[in-house]
């Protein structure tokens, strides 16, 4: 079962003790989420229209792009909620250097999005469906192993939660779908990346992470019998989790920031727990 290691942190520029930053780190790396049950973003009088479904074209997230500063996903392209949502950025940087200062060497920023949308009754494709378990993994964005970290507000105005489903361990979903995993086609990588359909190769870790992906959200038996529990995360909190390795599937909720973090293993306290050494040992062979 999926746990849950929660920290009294209240400020995003909290200093945190040796012992606080060792338990984040051994939680993180171990599959567990970390909760911070006081850590709110508050958003100021002006801000409190952007909490509106209808910002977010499609139904989708509105989201920044770290490299140059754009927003994408809104028609409205507003400068105040670019604003918002980049003071987002800053603040999880901010939280980061205090709580896992072993990543900041090598950890890379991802995007940072902020999402509108009710979850409950969204209709999506079944593979893009996060009601399903799954463990993230994107076609167009290779990893090529680096982890995903990422960390999530609720922000919603009164008292609904967002509601997740956390699943079994890595280990648990891996040896389950080994048997029906099989191996990338040679040279689809390269036709992939030459047709721009992914931003860079994809490995053979990060074909094997789709699978999973697919597999698992493509598997209605395995959906509802697969070891779970609800866990509820109130507005005001914050939580940190590598949603490469936890098994979790959004089920409601309205309006959450998250952003993203890739950490090569090498930044890792103990890579040994990360999907690629896993499905390395279990597949045995290199995944590169
Ligand atoms: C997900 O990562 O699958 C969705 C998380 C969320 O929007 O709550
Ligand atoms: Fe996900």
């Amino acid at each position: 079962m999926t746990e849950i290691v929660s920290l009294p942190i209240e400020h995003w520029d909290e200093t945190c003790s040796p012992q606080q930053q060792d338990t984040a780190l051994r939680a993180l790396e171990g599959g567990s989420v970390v909760l911070l049950p006081h850590l709110a973003f508050p958003l100021d009088a002006t801000e409190l229209r952007f909490l509106d479904p209808r910002l977010a074209d499609a139904g989708k997230n509105i989201s920044l792009n770290p490299v140059d500063g754009a927003l994408q996903g809104s028609r409205d392209n507003l400068e105040p909620l670019r604003g918002m949502i980049e003071r987002y950025a800053k603040s999880s940087a901010t939280l980061l250097r205090q709580l896992l200062p072993r990543y900041v060497p090598t950890i890379q920023t991802g995007r940072t999005s902020f999402r509108p949308v009710e979850v409950e009754g969204r209709t999506t494709s079944w593979r893009k469906d996060d009601t399903r378990l799954h463990v993230d993994s994107f076609p167009s964005s290779p990893t090529q192993g680096r982890r995903i970290l990422r960390l999530f507000t609720n922000v919603h105005p009164a008292s609904r939660p967002r509601t997740w489903r956390l699943g079994e361990s890595f280990e648990g979903v891996a040896r389950r779908y080994l048997p029906s995993l099989h191996r990338p086609v040679w040279g689809s990588s390269a036709v992939l990346q030459a047709l721009g359909i992914t931003k860079s190769r994809r490995s053979a870790y990060d074909h094997f992470m789709l699978q999973l992906h697919d597999q698992m959200k493509a598997d209605a038996a395995y959906q509802a019998q697969a070891p779970q529990h609800t866990q509820e995360f109130a507005p005001g909190s914050t939580w940190l989790v590598y949603t490469d390795q936890v098994s979790h599937a959004a089920m409601a909720g309205q309006h959450l920031f998250e952003q993203t973090f890739y950490l090569p293993i090498e930044g890792m306290g103990d890579a040994s727990t990360s999907p690629l050494r896993v499905l390395e040992r279990l597949l045995r062979r290199e995944l590169v």
